[in-house]
């Protein structure tokens, strides 16, 4: 097949480029090498990948890449939780209106199957239930309560202890921040593209993705390349909260598998389908175990518990995989210590 990978010069389109060109694909990237990803320039090209240097909110260079395009794999977005409101603007710009620009220009050049990377911001506090409420959805945590240690969120109705469990894609869609509440919006554009193109799409929600080559100790990075970075620094990973925040860390390269898996399905699908999956290992860990695995791997100093927090965080959130499983036929193929072994003394993008 003929496919276009935007964002495929960041962490995971680079995994994802290789893996769909490695089984035989033509690929084509679209990246902008955003200037705040790619400090150093973009990551080489694989043999045979075409590259073009453009914004998927320029409606003239996108069309133009749609050219001859069997599937778009849909990469390309401002990532992270942010710093203020004051990227709000970027965010949306990126990946919602660079959403909307593609679809628009894949309606009228005739592509019609789209897999979209999702995220699993777009569930919030994810899933928990209460011994007498049953299943619930707690709302926003509280600064006072935060600011007190208190940091798991209490039932909505009674307010004791939840446990927490595994959030499934039917969840209720619930965004806690802007890059979370862009994710949603590239969801529903997708949707409304569908239903008005006759489009199929299929929408990967990734879970904490970790893996060589994600990007060092940006403020928009991911939890596990800061703690790699603060070890490759000579100093111990600093945890927030009390560390046992409940994650679900997905190797890049498996990542990478369920995008090939969802491309070679997606053209198959229904007229105007979309279909959602959740993409995690299944393997549920804390950001406490997390830093602590990474620490013993790599010979540093043992993670030290701060008791810090950032106000847009949710507390859980792990996945249940199991209809990717069952419908793409994907299997989680790195374990949590072998990927975090690894990932210890793998390069990240942006060391020297
Ligand atoms: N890394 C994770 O843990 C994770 C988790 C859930 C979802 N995701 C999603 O996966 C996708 C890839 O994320 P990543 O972690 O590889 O991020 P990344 O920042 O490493 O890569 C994103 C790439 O998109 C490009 N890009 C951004 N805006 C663009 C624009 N307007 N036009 C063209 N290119 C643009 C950047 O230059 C970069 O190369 C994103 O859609 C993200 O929301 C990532």
């Amino acid at each position: 097949m003929n496919l276009l990978v935007t964002g495929g010069a960041g962490f995971v389109g680079t995994a994802v480029v290789a893996g769909l060109s490695g089984s035989g694909h033509r690929v084509r990237v679209l990246d902008a090498l955003l200037p705040a990803v790619h400090p150093q320039g973009g990551p080489q090209t694989p043999d045979g990948v075409e590259f073009v240097r453009g914004d998927v909110r320029d409606a003239n260079v996108v069309e133009s890449v749609l050219d001859g395009v069997d599937v778009v794999c849909h990469q390309a977005a401002m990532v992270g939780l942010g710093v203020d409101l004051d990227d709000a603007p970027d965010y949306v710009g990126c990946n919602d209106l660079g959403t909307a620009v593609l679809l628009s220009a894949m309606a009228r050049k005739g592509v019609d199957a789209l897999v979209l990377a999702g995220s699993m911001v777009v569930y919030g506090e994810g899933r928990y239930r209460c011994a007498d409420h049953g299943d619930v959805a707690p709302g926003a945590r509280r600064r006072a309560d935060l600011d007190a240690g208190v940091f798991e969120p209490p039932c909505p109705v009674c307010g004791r202890r939840l446990e927490p469990g595994l959030v499934g894609e039917d969840a209720r869609l619930d965004p806690r921040n802007v890059y979370a509440a862009s994710k949603v919006a590239q969801e529903h554009l997708t949707t409304a593209w569908a239903r008005a193109s006759g489009g199929r799409a299929i929408v990967l929600r990734y879970h904490n993705v970790y893996g060589p080559g994600m990007p060092k100790d940006t403020p928009y990075a991911g939890v596990a390349s800061l703690f790699r970075s603060a070890l490759a620094r000579g100093e111990a990973p600093r945890v927030f909260e009390d560390g046992g925040q409940r994650r679900d860390f997905v190797h890049v390269d498996d990542v990478a598998g369920a995008n090939l898996a969802a491309v070679l399905a997606v053209g198959g699908r229904a007229e105007g389908s979309v279909e959602a999956y959740n993409v995690g290992s299944g393997d549920v860990h804390t950001v406490g175990e997390m830093a602590t695995a990474l620490a013993e791997a790599f010979g540093g100093p043992q993670p030290v518990v701060t008791g810090e927090y950032r106000l847009g965080d949710v507390r859980h959130i792990t996945a249940d995989s199991s209809r990717l499983r069952s419908a793409l036929g994907w299997r989680s193929g790195v374990s949590f210590a072998d990927g975090m072994r690894a990932f210890a003394k793998e390069p990240l993008r942006g060391e020297v």
